[in-house]
């Protein structure tokens, strides 16, 4: 089998040892496309090992065609289509994951689009409606807007009716935000979101992958009772809290990581997407926002490129490149 090996974060496409047959609840999946995050950039630098027991190959969600499966696996059979939520071991020709973690493709949806949707969207669901908790006309701050998660949350915002104020790097991003569904924005390099977001109402929600920087700022435009979920920390993971604030507005603060969970609770999400977010993909009310694709050959280089911030919504990797 061939995959992705890290020699001194360079990535190069080398022969590797083949996989073991799949346990009695997994599948193993030919993998056609491998969708890259911001969390594959973090393992290359040492800074987000694999959780224990999981594949040390980077890919965090592949789409693909199951080729042989557990003898406890129901509801999927070999030849069929698939996309899945992996813990690692995406990029590469084959993966063997848990059937909790897989998901047949929305109705209409090639392999390409499909290898889009798991961790965005499971990463987005859990946080906004699952840990995030939101309610009827809550109000939602996006932090990276036009990031792979951000690009789906102002989708499922907007698809919810929860008002969305996004931040992001330039303004080319605000305007792609701001056609995908967002209500507002501000060009994070213009300076503190404070006034923008206060005159914009308030969030009772902030969906914050940025962490440190952002935390002060986020107490203050932070609603009485609202939910601040930590996804990540771009911006560094230590900083001052405010303490009378937080008792004073009851605000809550969430840290929140998806790869750890157990294949049951990735499983429970995931069933989620397939009852509330299938439907609305097969009718075109939502879409994963898919900026380029890369064949796996190239992965270093479609890496500095998410590294360099300039992507709006996903970038792809093409393992088989099956449409
Ligand atoms: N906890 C979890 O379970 C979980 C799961 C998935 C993703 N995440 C996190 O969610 C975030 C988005 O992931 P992704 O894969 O969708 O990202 P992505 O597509 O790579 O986009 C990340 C964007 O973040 C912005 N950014 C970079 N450094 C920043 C900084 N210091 N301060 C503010 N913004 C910065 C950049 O956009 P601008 O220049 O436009 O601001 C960049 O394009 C990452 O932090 C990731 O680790 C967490």
């Amino acid at each position: 089998m061939y995959a992705i090996t890290l020699d001194d974060q360079a990535l190069a496409w080398k022969e590797q040892p083949p996989l073991p047959s799949p346990g009695a609840d997994e599948v193993r999946i030919k993998v056609a496309w491998a969708g890259m995050n911001r969390a594959d950039l973090m393992q290359r630098a040492g800074q987000y090992p694999p959780p224990p027991g999981a594949s040390e190959i980077l890919g965090l969600e592949v789409s693909g065609t199951i080729v042989e499966k557990g003898a406890r696996v129901e509801g999927f059979d070999t030849g069929q289509h698939v996309c899945a939520l992996l813990a690692g071991g995406g990029y590469a020709e084959e993966v063997i994951v848990h059937q909790a973690q897989v998901l047949s493709l929305p109705k209409g949806y090639g392999l390409r689009e499909a290898a889009a949707l798991p961790e965005v969207f499971a990463t987005a669901w859990l946080n906004l409606f699952m840990e995030g908790a939101l309610r009827q006309g809550d109000r939602v701050l996006l932090h990276a807007g036009a990031s792979g998660v951000g690009t789906t949350a102002i989708q499922l915002c907007r698809a919810f009716s929860h008002p969305c104020f996004v931040t992001v790097g330039n303004d080319d991003k605000l305007q792609q935000c701001l056609s995908l569904g967002a209500d507002a924005g501000w060009n994070r390099h213009q300076g503190s979101f404070v006034e923008a977001v206060k005159n914009w109402g308030g969030a009772d929600m902030i969906l914050d992958p940025v962490g440190a920087s952002y935390l002060a700022d986020n107490q203050q435009v932070l609603n009485m009772d609202g939910r601040l979920v930590l996804i990540g920390l771009m911006g560094g993971r230590a900083a001052e809290l405010d303490m009378g604030r937080m008792l004073m507005k009851r605000q809550r603060l969430i840290g929140s990581t998806l790869r750890s969970k157990t294949p049951q609770a990735k499983g429970a999400i995931l069933d989620a997407l397939h009852a509330h977010v299938w439907p609305r993909l097969v009718r075109g009310e939502l879409r994963p926002l898919i900026d380029r694709d890369w064949p796996i050959q190239d992965a270093q280089q479609a890496m500095d490129y998410l590294e360099s911030n300039a992507s709006i919504g996903k970038v792809l990797l093409s393992v088989s490149g099956e449409g």
